[in-house]
């Protein structure tokens, strides 16, 4: 969460950071602010989304050096106070952004307090800026003489603070220059022509550079017009290799889309392509995945794969349970990561961990996967961005190739997840002699329909739509599913209430009437995923009960199924497909009555309130 941006080139870099901003405001919107280094440090702030900060500018800005911040908050609440930049001195003499968590901030500030800094913010940032202060200039006084440089004094600082940050920093003693350092928080560094850049994520530069450079823990860099120089824990400096990021700028722009979340909805016919491009061997019934840490023997005798997310990401990993279950006869086990990291797994046999995270960022799968170190356990990771940190942190990395997600509402990351999963589950299977290959075949030939049946879905969208606008107005909304529908209707529910702010449950329709039944009011909408399959039967009898209780049911059913219209009272069709694989494109049914429902309710459908699409701290 918040997202970092910095700018050392040679125009100025007022709009360079703004338009980055914009670009990482997905981070965190509840305030921005930007420092440019004229003859002295200008910094602006506003609470509230990046326009609100770009009224706040003057126009006549020619600074060619700056940092910039849009905040997601943890310490202090929303304010212009606790806006970053945060600056040390009066007048300002050093300026700095933070995305993170110092946690001994409360003993740092007591003792600075004492020494006589005087805090302007309630944020765990501010203590940064003051350590800072007391390297370079020796105490709190203003009018100090300069006692070293700022990355030796940046390193000093760095072996105090405890917890995460990525920073950006400039500093008039030295003009011309950026500072950057990072701890356990996403930092990239962008090589341009006669300029360089730094941010959270690379959407914030991908306009300017496609040449970047991964940023480590522990390291720093100074960034000038013409140089980048990076430097490891002791200060040595570092041989980086630059990366090409095969991302496009029009792929983090929304193409005539009133949302980045419905553009993302439709590019799911091709991103599910991208996923699935090289990994099938269609003729063979094989699947080809580059990434897996195991060898086919060390598949063959796995006893366990514990898979580990949050989120959307979550969801995707309870679907591929099932999966490994019934299609590889693999034990699998999923858990959030908030709860996996602070239990004593009991990790016996060989078990495979594998973290789902579209970001690969998220701090608290990171430290789940990070808490298996302990173990003899082999990891890997399903992600959808290169060089995140959980590609450093596992065994093995499949891409997801699902492009940049830009909607804080996760919705072609995770059927790029869901289209992963089968592909391991059925690469598994083969190798441990479970799925005949020409079942597999077939198999393959289904997941390779795919993304025209979501093209079908998605020439539904005027009846979603009309069914949205129809139940706008509900106080809550239920959603059912079994077997593999079941993680659908969570993501179902999930969606609905990320973005339209209505309560929305998602259950396993046979635990209905173990207690949510009671919950169900005359017209309470409640979806149910009706595609056929093993259990059609079952939950066609859940749906009579609904009705029992005067609920209105809004079924999503195949397009051959004539008898379901005799039960409920919308139906949402989608094609119909192998019943292990119909749930991606219930999952597009859903994604879009969210939509179309927040669009009603006229809610913030990209940045919905209080959320973040990169959960960066715990
Ligand atoms: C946040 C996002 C969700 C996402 C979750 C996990 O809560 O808003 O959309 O599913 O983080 O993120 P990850 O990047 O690990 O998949």
């Amino acid at each position: 969460m918040c997202g970092i941006v910095g700018y050392a080139g040679n125009r100025p870099a007022v709009p360079v950071l703004i338009e980055s901003l914009k670009k990482l405001e997905y981070r965190g919107y509840d305030s921005a602010g930007i420092t440019v280094l004229e003859d002295k440090l200008e910094t602006f702030k506003a609470v509230g989304k990046i326009v609100n900060l770009e009224a706040e500018i003057p126009e006549k800005l020619d600074g060619v050096v700056g940092i910039g911040h849009t905040r997601w908050a943890t310490h202090g609440r929303p304010s212009t106070q606790n806006a970053h930049p945060h600056n040390s001195g009066g007048p300002a003499r050093l300026s700095l952004v933070h995305n993170g968590i110092i946690e001994n901030y409360m003993v740092l500030k007591e003792e600075l307090e004492r020494e006589g800094y005087v805090f302007k913010s309630e944020t765990d940032t501010e203590v940064i800026v003051h350590l800072l202060h007391r390297e370079l200039f020796g105490g709190p006084s203003c009018s100090g003489e300069c006692k070293q440089e700022f990355l030796p004094a940046l390193r000093q600082a760095m072996g105090i603070i405890k917890g995460s940050y990525a920073i950006a920093a400039v500093y008039p003693e030295e003009p011309g220059k950026l500072f950057v350092a990072r701890k356990d928080s996403p930092l990239v560094i962008g090589v341009g022509c006669g300029e360089n850049f730094a941010a959270s994520d690379v959407t914030a530069f991908l306009g300017h550079t496609k040449d970047v450079i991964y940023v480590n823990d522990y390291e720093t860099a100074v960034l000038s017009p013409d140089e980048v120089r990076v430097f490891g824990k002791d200060g040595e400096i570092l041989d980086k290799t630059v990366e090409k990021v095969e991302w496009d700028i029009e792929a983090a722009e929304k193409a005539g889309y009133e949302h980045f979340m419905l553009k993302e909805i439709h590019e799911q016919v091709s991103s599910i392509n991208n996923t699935l491009a090289g990994k099938i061997l269609e003729l063979e019934g094989d699947i080809e995945l580059e990434g897996l840490p195991l060898s086919e023997e060390e598949i063959r005798t796995l006893s366990k794969i514990q898979i580990l997310a949050c989120g959307t990401s979550w969801h995707a990993g309870l679907l591929g349970k099932y999966l490994f279950e019934q299609l590889a006869g693999i034990h699998a086990d999923v858990e959030v990561c908030s709860e996996y990291r602070y239990r004593n797994p009991v990790v016996e046999g060989k078990t495979l961990a594998i973290a789902i995270t579209q970001s690969g960022e998220t701090a608290d799968t990171l430290a789940a996967i990070r808490s298996l170190n302990a173990y003899n356990c082999r990891t890997m990771a399903i992600t959808n961005v290169v060089g995140s940190t959980i590609t450093r942190e596992t065994d093995g990395v499949i891409y997801t190739r699902a492009g940049p997600e830009i909607g804080v509402a996760s919705t072609k990351a995770f059927t790029a997840q869901l289209i992963v999963l089968y592909l391991l589950a059925v690469k598994f299977a083969l190798i441990r002699g479970k799925l005949e290959q020409d079942t597999a075949k077939n198999f393959i030939k289904g997941i390779k329909k795919i993304p025209g049946q979501v093209q079908q879905v998605l020439s539904q969208k005027d009846a979603i739509k009309e069914c949205a606008e129809s139940f706008s107005g509900a106080k809550s909304y239920f959603f059912l599913g079994r077997h593999l529908n079941f993680p659908i209707a969570l993501e179902g529910a999930l969606k609905l209430k990320e973005i339209s702010y209505i309560h929305a449950e998602g259950f396993a329709a046979g635990e209905l009437k173990h207690g949510p039944i009671a919950l169900l009011e005359e017209g309470t909408p409640v979806v149910a995923i009706a595609t056929k399959g093993q259990t059609y039967e079952k939950i066609l009898s859940n749906i009579k009960e609904v009705k029992a209780r005067d609920a209105t049911v809004i079924a999503v059913a195949d397009t051959d199924d004539t008898e379901i219209e005799k039960y409920v009272d919308v139906v949402l069709r989608v094609p119909s497909a192998d019943e292990l694989l119909s749930p991606i494109l219930s999952c597009v049914v859903l994604q879009l009555l969210a939509y179309y429902t927040a669009l009603a309710l006229g809610r913030s459908i990209d940045k919905p309130r209080n959320l973040a699409k990169s959960v960066t701290v715990e």
